[in-house]
C-alpha cells in the first residue's frame, strides 16, 4: 500500500474512505456504517471524517465501524469557530469520545477562519504533545495561507486537504509543486468531483481504452500523482469495491498523457477552489 511521509516523519497511507454527507439521515445510516466496515475489511488504510459532517454523526458511525478491529489512520478536522486555543481541544476531545479512540492520527483546520493560526497551531502543538493526535495540519488552504501556516507550525504542518482532481486541476500551478518542494503531502478530495466527473465523455473514453471504470481512472491518476494522497466517498458497496480495486491500476505514459490532453494543467494562477 502506498504512503507518503509526513514532516514529523511518520507517514500517511496514500488511500482511504471519505465520509462526508455520511449521518445526516436515520434512513441512509445502516447502509452508511455497512460501508464503512466494508471498506475496513477490504483494507481501505484511512478514513477521512470531521466534527462537521452529520454534525457529528459521521464520527460516531466510523467510530462504530472501528469497534474490535485493527485501527486504520484516522483524520478528523476541527470547524474554524471551534479553532481558538480552548475551543481546538474541547473539539478534538469531543471528536475522540465520538470515533471511541484515545488518539486522531491527523488533526486538520477544516478551513480558515477568523481565528489567528497562531492560536489554532498551540492548541494542536498540545494536543500532541499530550499524545491526542500523532500529526496536525489544515484544510482548503491556498498557497500564501500555507505559507503563513508554516511560520507558525515549528516544521510540522503534515498536510493540506483540498479539492484536487481530474477537473479541477488548479493546485497543479503552484500550491502542490510548493507542497512538494517541503514534503508536505496533499490529501486530494472529492478525487470523482462528487461524482460530477465520472459523466464526462472524455474520461469515459480513456477509461474504456484502458480497461477500467470511470471512477477508478480518476482515483489511480491522483494515486499516480507523487505527494498526493486520496479519500473518494461512497456508501454503496459495490463501488466501495470499485473504488479499492484501482489502487491495482498502473497507468500508462498514453493513459496519462491522454488524460493531460483532455483535463490540461493550468497555465496561470487559479484561486483555490472550496466545496
Ligand atoms: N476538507 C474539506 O473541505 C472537504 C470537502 C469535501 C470533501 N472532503 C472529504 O473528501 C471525501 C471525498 O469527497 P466527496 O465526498 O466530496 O466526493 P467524491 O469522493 O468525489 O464523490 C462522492 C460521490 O460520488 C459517488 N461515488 C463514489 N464512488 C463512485 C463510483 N465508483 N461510481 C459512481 N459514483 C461514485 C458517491 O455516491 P455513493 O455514496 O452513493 O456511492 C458520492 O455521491 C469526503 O467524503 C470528505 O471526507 C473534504
Amino acid at each position: 500500500m502506498q504512503s507518503c511521509e509526513m514532516p514529523s516523519g511518520a507517514r500517511m497511507p496514500a488511500f482511504g474512505i471519505g465520509t462526508w454527507r455520511m449521518g445526516e439521515s436515520g434512513r441512509r445510516r445502516a447502509q452508511e456504517l455497512a460501508a464503512v466496515k466494508y471498506a475496513l475489511e477490504l483494507g481501505y488504510p484511512m478514513v477521512d471524517t470531521a466534527e462537521m459532517y452529520g454534525d457529528g454523526e459521521a464520527e460516531t458511525i466510523v467510530g462504530e465501524a472501528l469497534a474490535g478491529r485493527p485501527l486504520p489512520f484516522v483524520v478528523s478536522k476541527v470547524y474554524p469557530h471551534n479553532a481558538t486555543r480552548s475551543g481546538t481541544i474541547a473539539a478534538c476531545e469531543r471528536s475522540l469520545k465520538r470515533l471511541k479512540l484515545e488518539r486522531i492520527d491527523l488533526y486538520l483546520l477544516h478551513w480558515r477562519g477568523g481565528v489567528p493560526l497562531e492560536e489554532t497551531f498551540e492548541a494542536f502543538h498540545r494536543l500532541r504533545e499530550a499524545g491526542k493526535i500523532g500529526d496536525f495540519g489544515v484544510s482548503n488552504f491556498d498557497t500564501d495561507d500555507m505559507a503563513e501556516a508554516t511560520e507558525v507550525d515549528r516544521g510540522l504542518t503534515a498536510s493540506n486537504q483540498v479539492l484536487y482532481c481530474l477537473s479541477r486541476r488548479g493546485p497543479d500551478y503552484d500550491l502542490l509543486p510548493w507542497m512538494r518542494q517541503r514534503s508536505i503531502p496533499l490529501m486530494a478530495y472529492s478525487p470523482l468531483d462528487q461524482g460530477r466527473l465520472l459523466g464526462s465523455a472524455p474520461l469515459q473514453k480513456i477509461a474504456h481504452e484502458a480497461g477500467c471504470t470511470p471512477a477508478q481512472l480518476a482515483i489511480a491518476w491522483l494515486m499516480a500523482q507523487p505527494g498526493v494522497v486520496t479519500i473518494p466517498k461512497s456508501s454503496t458497496r459495490e463501488r466501495v469495491k470499485e473504488n479499492f480495486d484501482a489502487l491495482a491500476i498502473t497507468l500508462s505514459p498514453d493513459t496519462l498523457a491522454a488524460l493531460d490532453r483532455a483535463f490540461p494543467p493550468p497555465k496561470r494562477k487559479q484561486s483555490l477552489e472550496m466545496l
